[in-house]
Order: structure tokens, then C-alpha cells, then sequence
């Protein structure tokens, strides 16, 4: 099912997406961001090849590009063409995949499996590793500033939403380091928990969804209905991703799971236990979907992000 297939059914839209639908929505997007971050990134043989090849093992391994397909589902919802939206939704992933190469680190979670793969240090050493971070994210940047399909008023307020989404002190970066300081300390409540998984997850979520409104042209009103949206959406991807390292396998997940409870890190399960977690994400499932009850178009792509954020097994 398309976009316009969405749209076209007019007042008799659907208030979500099938399943099936939204599986459809992110496979377009997963083949249209995965060429055109084939372009952006240089070719493996290029020199530094070793941070050619680190960038390209992490980046085209199996993932969900649940980022870019926010991007894409924000934007198509107010109108925005495919073609204005490429670049920007896979800033984001450039800036996601950066995060996930240093969050493996031996200095930080120290993992050794990544998307179905061994991680990018494990394969590259330690040092291609945070050179290949550090130019992911350098291309992000540069993919947004040098894309000549936006305006330019319009691609310093992206560059500078994506810098404090991905930065500090209310970005990944800051989210990251609270995280790691937070390890086995004692007293972590629920509301410092909630902060440190907005930060680390939910900002470079929310600001991925508010870009793609952006791109649309978007009005005041609506842009602030998608960023409590994502905000909300942001902050249930976190509290699912600490669910699934408690309950998934590591071939769903493409990661080792029981992590969290070795590192002793503060998350929803081990403050709340698995079942009042699930209740919480339940709640705030719930709230992003209200946040887009102020939107007088449909949404059906977003509803079912949602759900399947709130659902999803990996
Ligand atoms: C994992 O992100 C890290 C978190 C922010 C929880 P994803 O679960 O989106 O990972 P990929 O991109 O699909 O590998
Ligand atoms: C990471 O959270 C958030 C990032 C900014 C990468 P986690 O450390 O829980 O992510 P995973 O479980 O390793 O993917
Ligand atoms: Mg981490
Ligand atoms: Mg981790
Ligand atoms: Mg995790």
C-alpha cells in the first residue's frame, strides 16, 4: 500500500495502517534510503579504506531504518515529496549507525554482536571503529547541508535540530553519558530513567519524525503535535528495547541479549519488573497516539509505527 493509496481513500482513510501496510511502507523506504546511502558513503576501496570498510559493515548490515521511515512518514502525512525527504532520513540513520558503533565500544557497552554481525571494533579494531563513528556523523551533517533540493533557510534549521538531537546536553550524547554513569549506582528512579532514555533514544527519534514535518512545511500547530508524538514514541522504543534484552534471542535481536542485567544498567525491567514495564510502554504507546488526534489528516502511517514499535519482537 502506497502513500497516495492512503491518502487517495479521503475522509474513509483508515485511522492506522494493517500490518501488512506498514511492513510495505518500510520496505520502500529501506530500498530507497539503502541507495541512496550507498551514494553519500564512499566506496570500501576508497583510502582510508579502513574506515571505508568499517563505515560500510556497520551501516548496509540488517537493520529496521525505523529513523528514516519516520522521516518519510511525517513528511509524506503533510506532503512532502520522496525526493526532499532522501537525504535528510538517512542523516539520520548515518547519525543512528555513528551512535551504535561507539554505544558497542569497549569503553561503553562493550558488545560484540550488531545487527546480526560481529561488532564494528570486533571486526575493524578499536580505533577504525571511532573513526568510522566520528565520519558517519560528519556525513550526516554534510548530507543535509549540501542537499540542493532544500532550501537553505531549511537545511540550517534541520542541521541544527539533527546537532541538538545528537548532541548535548539534551541529545543522544548527553543521554549516553548519564547512561554509562548510571551503571550499578544505586537510587536510579523512574524519573531519572525516563530522562536518561529520552536523551539517549528518544531525542534523535523525535527531532527524525519533526524533520520529515519540516521538509512538509508543516504548520506550528502540526509540528508540535508530531514532536510530542515522537517524543512519546521515542521514549517507548527505549522501554521496548530493554524489554527484548530480558525476553528476545540474540537472532531476533542481532544483538546479545542479557547485557543489561550483566552491566547492572538502570532500565524499565530491573526498576519495575517485566510486567509493570509492559504496562508503562502500554501507557505511552497510548500517548503518542492521542498527540496525533490534534492532526486533522490522517496518520494512519504513524498510528502504526506506533503499534509496531510497541509490539515488535527485534
Ligand atoms: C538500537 O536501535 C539502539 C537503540 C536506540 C535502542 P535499533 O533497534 O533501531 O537498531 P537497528 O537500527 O535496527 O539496528
Ligand atoms: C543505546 O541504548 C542508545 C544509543 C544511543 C545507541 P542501548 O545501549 O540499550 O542500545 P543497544 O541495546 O546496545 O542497541
Ligand atoms: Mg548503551
Ligand atoms: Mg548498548
Ligand atoms: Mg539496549
Amino acid at each position: 500500500m502506497t502513500r497516495a493509496s492512503f491518502e487517495e481513500r479521503g475522509a474513509e482513510a483508515p485511522t492506522e495502517a494493517t500490518a501488512r501496510e506498514v511492513r510495505a511502507y518500510f520496505e520502500r523506504v529501506r530500498s530507497l534510503v539503502e541507495s541512496k546511502l550507498d551514494e553519500l558513503v564512499p566506496a570500501a576501496t576508497a583510502e582510508p579504506a579502513s574506515v571505508h570498510a568499517a563505515i560500510r559493515w556497520s551501516l548496509f548490515a540488517p537493520a529496521k531504518r525505523l529513523r528514516p521511515a519516520l522521516v518519510f512518514a511525517a513528511g509524506e502525512a503533510f506532503g512532502a515529496s520522496a525526493e526532499s525527504l532522501l537525504s535528510v532520513a538517512c542523516a539520520f540513520e548515518l547519525i543512528h549507525t555513528y551512535s551504535l558503533v561507539h554505544d558497542d565500544l569497549p569503553a561503553m557497552d562493550d558488545d560484540e554482536l550488531r545487527r546480526g554481525r560481529p561488532t564494528c571494533h570486533v571486526r575493524f579494531g578499536e580505533a577504525a571503529a571511532i573513526l568510522a563513528g566520528d565520519a558517519l556523523q560528519a556525513l550526516a551533517f554534510q548530507a543535509v547541508a549540501e542537499d540542493e533540493t532544500l532550501d537553505p533557510t531549511l537545511r540550517v534549521r534541520l542541521v541544527s535540530d539533527l546537532a541538538r538531537a545528537a548532541g548535548t546536553p539534551e541529545g543522544m550524547v548527553a543521554g549516553q553519558a548519564h547512561d554509562l554513569e548510571a551503571e550499578a549506582r544505586e537510587g536510579v528512579g523512574g524519573e531519572e530513567l525516563e530522562l536518561i532514555h529520552r536523551r539517549k533514544t528518544g531525542a534523535l527519534i523525535a527531532a527524525a519524525a519533526r524533520a520529515g514535518a519540516l521538509v512538509a512545511g508543516a504548520s506550528d500547530v502540526e509540528l508540535e503535535a508530531v514532536a510530542r508524538y515522537a517524543l512519546e514514541l521515542g521514549l517507548l522504543f527505549q522501554i521496548t528495547d530493554d524489554l527484548l534484552d530480558v525476553t528476545a534471542s540474540a537472532a531476533d535481536l542481532g544483538k546479545t541479549p542479557g547485557k543489561d542485567a550483566r552491566a547492572r544498567k538502570a532500565t524499565y525491567p530491573a526498576l519495575y519488573g517485566l510486567e509493570a514495564a509492559r504496562e508503562r510502554a502500554r501507557r505511552v504507546y497510548e500517548e503518542a497516539c492521542a498527540a496525533l488526534d490534534s492532526i486533522e489528516r490522517p496518520t494512519p502511517v504513524l498510528r502504526a509505527v506506533a503499534r509496531l514499535v510497541l509490539e515488535r519482537r527485534g
